[in-house]
């Protein structure tokens, strides 16, 4: 498959649906509510999303991955974040986290927080990279049972290092 380059851009209203089916593909028992992401559209002093998209096969952008920031100072907390499979390892989720470790830094957040699955070693070894320290464990925190692995990034800390490669190759655009 050929890699094309991911384009970062703004999550819209009109991405909701999609979306919401696939972190319904790519969380299962664990997906959020179609509601769940229109709430957090609608709250944009406190949350910035962002939609992924390549080149589709018929010219147009199609859109392969999504993640959210929820941020209020001194600590931005990362939502969400998922790819296709078929566009896996490709550095589209390292360009987008690093868009909203960019985006919690200019609001004010001093560390960013996140959970991961105890049993997602690929997501966990994506934080790692970033600089992300597993500093807690919540028991049974997902519905399939897993612990969740609370992860802190001191945002001081952070050079941006992990994603030098993935951002040469992606622009962050708004729609608007
Ligand atoms: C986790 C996920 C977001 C990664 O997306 P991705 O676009 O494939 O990730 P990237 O290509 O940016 O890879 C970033 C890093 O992840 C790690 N990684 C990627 N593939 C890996 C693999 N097969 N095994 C272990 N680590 C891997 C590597 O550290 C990689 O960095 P590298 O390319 O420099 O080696 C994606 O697999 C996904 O959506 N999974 C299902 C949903 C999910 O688990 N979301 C996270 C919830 S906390």
């Amino acid at each position: 498959m050929p890699q094309a380059p991911a384009t970062l851009r703004d999550m819209a209203a009109s991405d909701v649906g999609p979306i919401t089916a696939m972190d319904a593909l790519l969380f299962g028992v664990d997906c959020w509510p179609r509601q769940l992401f229109e709430d957090e559209l609608a709250a944009p002093l406190t949350r910035r999303y962002i939609v992924a998209e390549v080149p589709g096969g018929d010219g147009r952008p199609q859109t392969v991955g999504y993640a959210g920031l929820m941020c209020v100072p001194p600590i931005g907390d990362i939502q969400t974040i998922g790819v296709l499979p078929e566009f896996e390892g490709r550095g589209i989720a390292r360009a987008m986290l690093a868009e909203l470790i960019g985006e919690a830094r200019r609001r004010g957040a001093r560390d960013v927080m996140l959970e991961v699955s105890a049993t997602n070693p690929r997501a966990q070894e994506l934080y790692r990279r970033f600089g992300f320290e597993h500093i807690h464990t919540r028991r049974r925190y997902y519905r399939d049972g897993s612990d969740g692995l609370v992860m802190r990034l001191s945002v001081a800390a952070w050079t941006g290092a992990a994603a030098a490669d993935a951002a040469e190759t992606t622009d962050t655009k708004d729609p608007s």
